[in-house]
């Protein structure tokens, strides 16, 4: 690890290529959910310059899209080069401000500037399509459509706090390579972090106005945001509760949501068990269970579950808890509410019945992998997204009984199927409604030019690179008349 990059300051936002203190003279301490100190302040911004950022945005937009496509790439390819660049001092910032492991961390920032080269080279890739008119019943020869895409304009993308760079250049990259403007809102524990991906790009010399960082509780200013008439797409990553009140808010404009979940691990009876458990387990507990994709709960069949359990819980032995700063696979929560909250799960299973395996131990905010058998239905951890490092096992006694639980989730983002079965695989696998099923996999939202896709309470619309960049333009249809 490099020596201390971050410092305690007071950060800027940024607007029009400039940082910029806030007028509301009011500004927001970032606490480390490890170090439990104040680690850096972000502004608070008044909704005066949410105008202003937005009307920047607009100008710039209008050049930017006027560029050619080999020239939008030029600046973007500086981006991921400028990130490269800063991997370690952002890696500090994000194990820091999220506690997430300082390799993982590296990770992610390199993760995201593979996601921006990748993002160019699909844009420079994707063609429009002509179709002539005879080819419908009574059409004409001398109609030539020339099927485009085009911007949609400003494009407001609203991050989590669990992947503070990765989930915010996802969005910002194919909004930027389409010939959008960008509103940048951070999660506001992850803003540091996104402060940080803005000095690359800033560093990357981008035109004045066209992604600016607007910082802020979103209970304060998030609804003045998604409201605003100037902003024309949102892409939203974060809570189901939080996605389902913006998409009530939001104007007539296209929206692509990607929410919580409550995946499943299916284990049939003729799995290999080893196979399972350590995809389930390294899918359920990295990062402390804070990924919207972990394993949040197990279904096995009931004549294999004795010793899936044995396994499982072999796993989880293994897993080290403790600070970010020595890797740890198991680390603080991102704040005590969310600690009380996964405390409350694991109590109220354990009050009715549940089996505790292993965990049930807290500190603060870190909480011990905590593994619960015999989990039933009527218990809250069954359904519930924990966010946090507790694993439910529910027994089962055949594949219906394990599709029945899974759809009777609020949620349907992904799913895994552990078999040696390729058809019964398939066959489960149409019947689950989720966005994803993994066979002989954890569940994870990568490659990141795999198609994401929430259903139900998990989201609306796709993630993925090519879906982004689809989801960011609109189709622009010109016709030809031609003289016959
Ligand atoms: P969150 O509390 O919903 O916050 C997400 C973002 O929404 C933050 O930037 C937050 O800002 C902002 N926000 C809050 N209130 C808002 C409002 N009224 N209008 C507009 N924006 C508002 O979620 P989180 O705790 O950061 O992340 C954890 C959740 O995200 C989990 O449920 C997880 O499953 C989900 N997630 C899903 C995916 C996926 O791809 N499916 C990926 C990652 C995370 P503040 O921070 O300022 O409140
Ligand atoms: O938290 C939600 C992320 O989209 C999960 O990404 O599966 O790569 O950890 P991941």
């Amino acid at each position: 690890m490099t020596s201390s990059v971050l410092t305690s300051r007071t950060n800027q936002f940024y607007i029009n290529g400039e940082w910029r203190d806030s007028d509301s003279g009011e500004t927001i301490d970032i606490t480390s959910p490890y170090l439990h100190e104040v680690i850096g302040k972000v502004q608070a911004v008044t909704r005066d310059e949410v105008d202003n950022a937005i009307q920047f945005a607009h100008e710039a937009q209008k050049e930017w899209a006027e560029k050619s496509l080999q020239e939008r790439s030029t600046y973007l390819y500086k981006w991921a080069d400028e990130l490269v660049r800063m991997q370690d001092e952002i890696a500090e910032t994000i194990m820091k401000e999220v506690g997430k492991g300082y390799e993982d961390a590296r990770k992610e920032v390199v993760r995201t500037a593979d996601f921006i080269r990748y993002t160019i080279e699909e844009a420079q890739h994707m063609n429009g399509e002509s179709m002539r008119g005879d080819r419908f019943p009574g059409g004409s020869k001398s109609k030539l459509a020339i099927v485009d895409r085009v911007p949609l304009g400003v494009v407001l993308a609203i991050s989590p706090f669990n992947y503070p760079v990765n989930l915010s250049a996802a969005k910002i990259a194919p909004a930027l390579i389409a010939g959008n403007a960008v509103i940048f809102k951070p999660a506001t524990q992850g803003a540091l972090s996104g402060t940080k991906m803005m000095e690359a790009m800033h560093r990357a010399g981008l035109p004045k106005g066209l992604v600016n960082l607007i910082t802020g509780r979103g209970s304060v200013i998030g609804d003045y945001l998604v409201e605003h008439k100037g902003i024309n797409m949102i892409s939203f990553t974060g809570g189901t509760k939080t996605g389902t009140n913006l998409a009530k808010k939001a104007n007539m404009i296209p929206l692509v949501l990607e929410l919580g979940g409550k995946d499943p691990g299916i284990v049939r009876e003729d799995a290999d068990l080893h196979l399972a458990a350590i995809q389930i387990i390294s899918g359920a507990f990295s990062y402390s269970g804070q990924r919207c994709t972990a394993i949040k709960r197990v279904l096995v069949h009931e004549n294999v579950a004795d010793e899936l359990v044995k396994l499982l819980t072999e796993e989880v032995a293994k897993l080290s808890v403790g600070s970010p700063e020595n890797g740890s696979t198991i680390v603080p929560l991102i704040d005590d509410k969310s600690a009380d909250f996964v405390q409350g799960l694991i109590t109220d299973a354990i009050e009715q019945g549940a089996h505790l395996l292993a965990g049930n131990q807290r500190e603060q905010n870190l909480i011990y992998p905590t593994l619960l058998d015999h989990v039933t239905t009527d218990m809250k951890v069954a359904w519930e997204e924990p966010f946090g490092p507790v694993l439910p096992i529910i027994r089962v006694s055949s594949d219906e009984e394990a599709i029945n639980i899974t759809n009777g989730s609020d949620y349907g983002l992904q799913a895994s199927v552990f078999t040696k079965d390729i058809n019964k695989a398939f066959a489960i696998s149409n019947k689950l409604e989720v966005g994803s099923v993994q066979i002989n996999g954890r569940t994870e939202r990568g490659p990141d030019h795999f198609p994401f896709i929430g259903v139900k309470g998990s989201g609306m619309g796709a993630q993925g690179i090519k879906k982004s960049l689809e989801s960011m333009t609109r189709e622009k249809v010109t016709i030809l008349n031609l003289s016959e």
